[in-house]
């Protein structure tokens, strides 16, 4: 695992968004995994903000979402659908065939997990997953307990899921219960993986991370047996760790 020890969330994003940009710089056909959350949409502010000077195209890009509630219409201003939407899709030249996000408010949702399944395989997989971290320590929606095998799967939110995610529903009774997510080993499949932490809130998950054990109820541990993971982080999420484990860690 890589650390990168950043100032502040515009430096993070600013990083963050650079490594995606490389990565369809060198492959215009590139795979990228995307998130939802407020950890990421300064990256793709600063994606938006960058794509034109850049001379970038993702015309040749594919990207697969990580998770999307259940029961919520795609069309719906609280539907990942509709953040990736805003936040990103439609200021870029992505086709939108290409955009791949699960679809929660199918018929037969089980099906809707194994088709999606297919579909990161028939792309070749991921080349870039981009992650954040819930407090819990999950990764899309993979809640403590996940077993590290699981793949495109039905979840039911943890409560303390639901109360972080209320800050973007008018009530907490309006926070989904339940969400498709991509499973621990999807997600692990991708060839390397980008995971933002920012801010005070995550410092006691970051201090587990780092100094804790491989264990399932901390499900993002699973990414110290990953080949490439690059982890950026603002000094608020590092401020619980020693700063000499942060220079062990850190080679950037
Ligand atoms: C979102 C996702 C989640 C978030 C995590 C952090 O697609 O899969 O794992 O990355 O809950 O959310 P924020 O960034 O809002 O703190």
């Amino acid at each position: 695992m890589k650390l990168v020890k950043v100032k502040d969330y515009q430096e993070m994003s600013k990083k963050a968004a650079q490594i995606i940009m490389d990565q369809v710089k060198t492959k215009p056909d590139a795979v990228l995994g995307m998130a939802t959350g407020e950890t990421v949409i300064g990256t793709y502010e600063y994606i938006v903000k960058n794509f034109k000077q850049e001379l970038l195209s993702f015309k040749q890009v594919s990207t697969v979402n990580l998770d999307e509630y259940i029961g919520v219409k795609r069309s719906h201003p609280t539907s990942y659908y509709y953040f990736m939407n805003e936040k990103l899709f439609k200021y870029i030249d992505i086709p939108h065939d290409h955009v791949h996000i699960p679809n929660g408010s199918g018929t037969d949702l089980q099906a809707e997990c194994e088709e999606y399944e297919g579909i990161i395989e028939r792309l070749g997989g991921v080349d870039l997953q981009l992650l954040g971290i819930g407090h819990n320590g999950h990764i899309g929606f993979n809640e403590p307990g996940t077993p590290f095998q699981t793949r495109t799967h039905i979840v039911k939110l943890a409560e303390s899921t639901r109360d972080a995610n209320a800050r973007f529903f008018k009530t907490r009774e309006e926070v989904p219960t339940h969400a498709i997510t991509m499973g621990i080993e999807t997600i692990t499949k991708s060839r390397k993986i980008l995971l933002l932490v920012s801010g005070k809130e995550k410092a006691p998950i970051m201090e587990r991370l780092i100094n804790g054990e491989v264990e399932e109820c901390v499900p993002a541990s699973i990414l110290k047996l990953h080949p490439s993971v690059t982890i950026i982080a603002d000094e608020d999420a590092l401020s619980m760790l020693e700063n000499d484990c942060v220079k062990v860690l850190t080679h950037d």
